[in-house]
């Protein structure tokens, strides 16, 4: 997986320095070619003579340099298929989160385009502990950036505690994962929904439900960065259209199901993340509803399944995903969805837990197949949760 692959390097300033230099032998060994970025505080620690010698490349420090007559930043980035950091110290952290470029390894990260970045944090306990650092590496998860977590054990400063960087082999073991993932989806067209939809009960009220769209567009900007060619589908959240990706914003079910029933024909993929509205007022009122009256009753109408809508049309060779909130008998009620929509795949949510689910930044799932297999998504983020979906649909995809 490693051999021939073209990874930079990024080493900051921390103690954890020399265990950079040991990834980075690590790496060479396994035939990779290296390219190490070296911060000036990380120059205080290991010297760029060291990681020249192991890497058997030109070590680069200076944002200016040229670099065969083109800038620094910019062709190394065009180099790489692959940029980590490790040792990843809080103050590049806080820097790559907030998109502060006052260096050649922070300017290397705002201009690396699509290519997959990991990041082995490593401090002391109580700055990693700290709200702002923690901020940060949430932050840069969201946008898709791979943590490899620090260990627990004794501390530079002498402490116990988590802080230390993963171990060499642990951060070349993601390393290699993150490239298996890569772009196995390359060439695919894959359609995601994403989000609630909203009933109109009159023209400043309605019906709608907690979902963010943060598991829809977890999974969009996941597809993507495997390669595929996304088409998002979306009602209304507040996040903004990931970049690279075919967006379309809906309101209503019917609107999203129009969409939706238009894109699918062309697609390999399809991925039903969206909370869709199972019930509409029948007759929205025209006017603002006067609170003239002690109490009001509505009348809903069922709203169209646009999944089941789908598993009735599946072309052959078509994945179909869908998932199922239940906050009770979950796994009975995934399974009944599965069959009755005619699925590959269900990816069962207990909405019934406050850590995970509508409007939460992490989930966990129970993945449900035809033939009654089972497999456990754990508690992630939900960008690392949507890389786990895609690897179970990505193995069907891939079924003789
Ligand atoms: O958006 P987030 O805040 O990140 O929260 C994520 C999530 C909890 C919304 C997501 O993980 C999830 O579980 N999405 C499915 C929500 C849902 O509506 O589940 P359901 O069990 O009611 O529906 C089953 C499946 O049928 C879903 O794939 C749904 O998209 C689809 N459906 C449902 C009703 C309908 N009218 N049309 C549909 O296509």
């Amino acid at each position: 997986m490693l051999a021939g692959r073209k990874i930079l390097l990024g080493l900051t300033g921390g103690i954890a320095a020399y265990k950079g230099a040991e990834l980075c032998r690590l790496l060479v060994r396994k035939e990779a070619q290296v390219k190490v970025v070296m911060t000036q505080n990380a120059r205080a620690f290991i010297t760029p003579l060291t990681l020249q010698t192991l890497s058997g490349f030109k070590v680069y420090t200076e944002t200016f340099e040229a670099d065969s007559y083109q800038v620094g930043h910019v062709s190394l980035a065009r180099w790489a298929e692959a940029l980590v950091v490790a040792p990843a110290t809080a103050n590049v952290i806080g820097k790559m989160a907030n998109g502060i470029a006052d260096d050649l390894l922070t300017t290397l990260f705002l201009a690396r385009g699509q290519i997959p970045v990991l990041l082995a944090p490593a401090m002391n306990d109580e700055m990693y502990r700290e709200e702002i650092v923690r901020d940060n590496l949430k932050a840069l998860r969201l946008r898709g950036i791979r943590m490899v977590d620090p260990n627990s054990g004794q501390l530079a400063c002498g402490t116990f505690g988590v802080g230390r960087m993963a171990e060499p082999g642990e951060i070349l073991a993601a390393l290699a994962a993150l490239l298996k993932e890569g772009r196995d989806l390359a060439g695919l067209k894959v359609l995601v929904t994403a989000g609630p939809t909203r009933e109109a009960l009159d023209p400043v009220r309605y019906f709608s439900n907690r979902s963010s769209g943060k598991m829809g567009f977890a999974l969009a900007r996941a597809a993507r960065d495997r390669g595929a060619e996304v088409c998002l589908v979306s009602g209304p959240t507040a996040l903004e259209a990931p970049g690279g990706i075919s967006f379309l914003g809906v309101e209503t079910a019917a609107q999203m199901m129009e969409a939706v029933l238009r894109e699918a024909p062309g697609m390999d993929i399809i991925i039903k993340a969206a909370a869709v509205a199972d019930y509409r007022p029948l007759k929205p009122a025209e006017d603002k509803i006067k609170k003239d009256s002690s109490s009001l009753t509505v009348t809903l109408a069922r709203n169209p399944d646009i999944l089941a809508a789908l598993g009735r049309q599946k072309p052959a060779g078509q994945v179909l995903v869908g998932f199922a909130a239940e906050t009770r008998d979950l796994l009975e009620n995934a399974a009944k969805k599965l069959a009755a929509k005619n699925l590959d795949l269900i990816a069962a949510n207990d909405v019934s837990r406050g850590d995970i689910g509508f409007d939460r930044d992490e989930n966990a799932l129970t993945l449900l197949y035809p033939g009654g297999e089972r497999e456990e998504v754990p508690l992630l983020s939900k960008e690392a949760a949507a890389h786990r979906l895609l690897d179970a649909i990505a193995k069907i995809k891939n079924r003789p």
